[in-house]
This record gives structure tokens, sequence and C-alpha cells, in this order.
């Protein structure tokens, strides 16, 4: 079968496209012949040597790619509730070996979930590790609870726009920065406020919040804790939270946690069902064929990207 391999770290003409043997599964795995893939940050960092690069490169060869959406071609023994045929997605084995950048994945059948007739693939592809990031973050961390008051930066992005509509179904109200180029999407998404972040400085425009989504890194958590209310809660998702961070953030009883998402099949679901009432709309901004995957890297390296990149797979 067809996969991308990164022989080693570096740039992204670094990612070789070969041919390598059909994958075994095991009891409780499952086949998936992949019609779509995203494409994410992580993917970038792990390709340039950072992230998960030195657990991976221990693990020949090393295909990097977590997110998935295609249909099950072979089941293990102990699979339940799944079967050939099935069209699923999920974000595979994270934080681990995800070798999705292949025409069929092996998944252990427990962090898939069906996708729902009215999506497409690539809609189910970009609706997983973003999606599951922001869902674990304001449902499971952060503990969003209606009518408290949300600063999300960074929500025209992966995580963030994903963020913008889960947590205005959680009933948040809802804050979050982006460029001025981004501020329509946004509001479309169901944003209560914008704050153009290259105009403005977000801590003079925002105050008294409950929750801070920190998906940018940087100085962005230390300038967040002046709008954070006395006893708020802040989750960073981007580079973790400095000694300097936490021991400020003490100051005003303010709980600072990084997070990094899990592989998770009953998250899926709880999307999947989202995603089929409509409540959440992914968008997907740039296509590219499997060929192609290195132009998809670059894309993501621009850190402009507008909700999501996907790579497909030719039927
Ligand atoms: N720990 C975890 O579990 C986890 C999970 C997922 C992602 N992450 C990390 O979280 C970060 C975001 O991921 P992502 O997939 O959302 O990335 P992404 O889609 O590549 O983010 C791109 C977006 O960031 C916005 N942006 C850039 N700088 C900004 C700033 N200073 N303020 C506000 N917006 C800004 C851009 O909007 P404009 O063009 O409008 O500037 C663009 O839309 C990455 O570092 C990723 O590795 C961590």
């Amino acid at each position: 079968m067809k996969a991308i391999i990164l022989p080693e770290a570096g740039e992204a003409e670094k990612l070789q496209l070969t041919e390598i043997p059909m994958p075994e599964i095991d009891l409780n795995e499952v086949r998936v012949k992949v019609k779509a893939m995203s494409i994410n940050p992580v993917d970038v960092k792990t390709r340039s040597g950072k992230a998960l690069y030195s657990q991976l490169k221990e693990q020949e060869p090393v295909i990097l790619g977590w997110d998935i959406s295609g249909e099950i071609a072979s089941t293990g023994k102990s699979v339940a509730g799944l079967e050939v045929g099935d069209e699923v997605f999920g974000m595979v084995n994270f934080p681990g070996h995800g070798r999705a950048y292949a025409e069929f994945v092996v998944a252990p059948f427990h962090h898939l979930a069906k996708k729902p007739a009215n999506i497409t693939h690539e809609e189910a592809a970009v609706s997983t590790l973003a999606a599951l990031t922001a869902w674990q973050v304001l449902k499971d961390q952060l503990k969003i609870q209606a009518g408290e008051r949300v600063l999300i930066h960074a929500g025209a992005g992966g995580v963030g726009h994903f963020a913008i509509q889960i947590a205005k179904h959680l009933g948040a109200y809802v804050i979050t920065t982006t460029s001025a180029a981004n501020a329509d999407f946004v509001k479309e998404l169901g944003a209560d406020e914008h704050i153009d972040y290259r105009a403005t400085a977000f801590e003079e425009a925002v105050s008294s919040v409950d929750a801070v989504f920190d998906t940018v890194g940087g100085d962005i958590s230390a300038r967040s804790l002046a709008c954070l209310k006395n006893g708020g809660r802040l989750v960073a998702i981007a580079g973790g939270i400095t000694e300097e961070v936490k021991a400020q953030a003490a100051e005003k009883a303010i709980q600072a946690l990084p997070y990094l998402v899990q592989s998770s099949g009953n998250d899926m679901k709880s999307l999947a069902e989202l995603l089929e009432k409509g409540v959440i709309k992914p968008c997907v901004s740039h296509v590219f064929p499997f060929g192609e995957m290195a132009a998809a890297h670059q894309q993501i390296e621009t850190g402009r990207t507008r909700g999501k990149v996907i790579v497909k797979l030719e039927d």
C-alpha cells in the first residue's frame, strides 16, 4: 500500500511517498481504508524533530499523522460495535504512533466513532484532533458552565474554530482573538466578541472572564492572567505553563494548567452527535492530494490557516 514515511527529521521535503506492506491488525483493532486525513501543527513539529519525534523514531518507518476518516476494511476478533463497511473517523493512537499518512491505517476500535451520514469524509477527517482538543479542554478541563465568560485565543485556527462552537453549545459567552481578516468568520461561528490581536492588546480589552483557552503559546498565558477573575481557570495547549505563570496565577487563585489531547472513541461519539445535529460545522480551507503532503505541511507552517487542512486519497 502507499504510505508517506519520514526517513529523518527535517523540512517538509523529507516526507517520502513509498510502498510499504499492508499492516497487520490485532484482536481489538480495525484496518481502515482512508478517504481523507487532516494535518495538524503537531505533524509539522514532529516532522522537524520536535514534539513526538524522539518517541516515534524508535519505531521505523516513522509515519506521521493521526486524523482519519474512511471505511473499515477488516476487523479483529475482539472488536465490538463496528463492522466491515462502516464509515468511521477518529484520532488514532495519540499521543503515540498514529501512522495515518497511508492508504490503510490500523486503529484500536475504541479510538473511532461512526461518521455521521450528513457530513463528508473531508469534514469528518478534520473533526478529530482539533475538535477533540476543544471538546476535552472546554468540557473536562475548564468545565465550562452555561453563562460563563470564556476567552478563546486564535478562534480562526483548527482548534479555535471548533472551540468557539463548542463553548457556545455549552452556553458560554465567547470572546475570541484573530486578525482583522477573520473577524466575520468567527462571528459567523457564534463568537459574541472579537478582538483584532494586532490592533488591540487583548488584556486591555478583556476583563473578568471565568476561563481562558490559550491555543497560541508564547506570552499569551502570562498576559491572559489579567483578563481572568480571581479563582478563574486557564488551560494552555501550546507550550505548557511556566513556573512563573503558575506563581502569578496562584496570586489570583487562578488554576493554570497545560493539556495534551488523548484518543477517545467516546469523545468522538459526542462530536459525531454534534456534527450530525449541525451544532458544530468544520471549516476545511485547504485540500491537497496525497502526493502533495509537503505542500499541506507548508500551509500549516504559515501559522495563518483558517480552520483545517486536509489531504485526500483517491478512491
Ligand atoms: N496540547 C494539545 O493537545 C494540542 C492539541 C491541538 C493543538 N495544539 C497546539 O495548539 C496550537 C494551535 O493549533 P491549531 O491546530 O489551532 O493551529 P492552526 O490552525 O495552525 O492555527 C492557525 C491560526 O492561528 C491564528 N493565530 C496565529 N497567531 C495568533 C495570535 N497571536 N493570536 C490569535 N490568533 C493567532 C491564525 O489566525 P489569524 O490568521 O487571524 O492570525 C490562524 O487562523 C499549535 O501550537 C498546536 O500544536 C496542542
